[in-house]
């Protein structure tokens, strides 16, 4: 039976950190502003926001928030966030994806002030990751490495892989591990054998957003295996599974992120360590 890592106690405790923080520069008359812009009305999209505002209100950060039309233009979009790079009170600019179609996500990350990307997507953050800079980084892989440390599992040295390639999770996760002394491999949809390689994984963190795809036969016991997915069991349900078929997984891995409760309350707890740790 693998030990649970669970992420709903652990991003509370690095929120709880973040509260004592924002009061600390509170003291000293310092106030922590998020800004948060919403295009058009994709209700996922506005429960994440809505989170996210809540997270703000929890560790004591100002939240500013921003509603444009789907109808707006690219050049709307782009003046607010030259705004909001200009207004010294703002410390984070967070432009939820994705943007109704029409617009240039690309072109809308790389127009905010990269020392306010609290999401970590900008080129010069991903670029600063590659390079061991400080910069802000991407909160799911951040978030992945808090869950890891906090559960006490070394990652100097370990075979890490890592299944997934996206700009938003794999590849900074890969950079993450490596920066952690981990020997990394990274697995994607043309990996030849993809369970030979997974195999030999003591870390396996999975972010591929194929429900239930890693049952045992991809897993070395023991191994600690890192969920990223989160899906629908079927359309008609509440209930929630990841990208780890858990019942598979659970009996033979050492220690294992459950879904719900494990990666995903971690990734709105960076996002505050982000905005907050922007201020130090
Ligand atoms: N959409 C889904 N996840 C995220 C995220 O972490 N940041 C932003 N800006 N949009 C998202």
């Amino acid at each position: 039976m693998a030990e649970l890592i669970d992420g709903k106690l652990i991003s509370t405790q690095i929120k709880d950190e973040c509260k004592e923080k924002v009061a600390a520069l509170k003291e000293k008359g310092i106030e922590v502003t998020l800004a948060v812009i919403q295009v058009g009305d994709d209700p996922a999209s506005s429960v994440y926001v809505n989170n996210k505002k809540k997270a703000c209100e929890y560790i004591g950060a100002n939240s500013l928030s921003y509603h444009l039309e789907a109808s707006a233009t690219q050049a709307e979009l782009l003046e607010l966030v030259e705004k909001l790079n200009n207004d010294d009170k703002v410390d984070g600019i967070l432009v939820q994806l994705p943007l109704p179609k029409g617009f240039d996500e690309d072109e809308v990350i790389r127009s905010i002030n990269p020392d306010k990307d609290v999401d970590g997507f900008h080129p010069i953050n991903v670029g600063r990751l590659s390079i061991g800079e400080k910069g802000f980084v991407s909160c799911t892989p951040a978030g992945v490495i808090e869950l890891l440390k906090r559960s006490n599992v070394d990652i100097e040295g370990k075979e890490c892989v890592v299944v997934g390639r996206s700009n938003i999770v794999g590849k900074p996760m890969s950079m993450l591990m490596l920066r952690e002394n981990a020997t990394v491999t990274v697995c994607h949809s043309r990996t030849k054998d993809l369970r030979e390689v997974t195999k030999r994984a003591d870390i396996l963190i999975v972010a591929i957003g194929k429900p239930k795809f890693i049952d045992a036969s991809y897993v070395k016991e023991g191994a600690v295996v890192i969920d990223v997915g989160i899906h629908k069991v079927d359309p008609n349900s509440k209930k929630l599974c990841g990208d780890v078929d858990f019942e598979s997984v659970e009996p033979i891995a050492g220690k294992i992120t459950p879904v719900p409760g494990g990666v995903g309350p971690m990734t709105i707890a960076m996002l505050m360590s982000n905005l907050v740790n922007s201020k130090f």
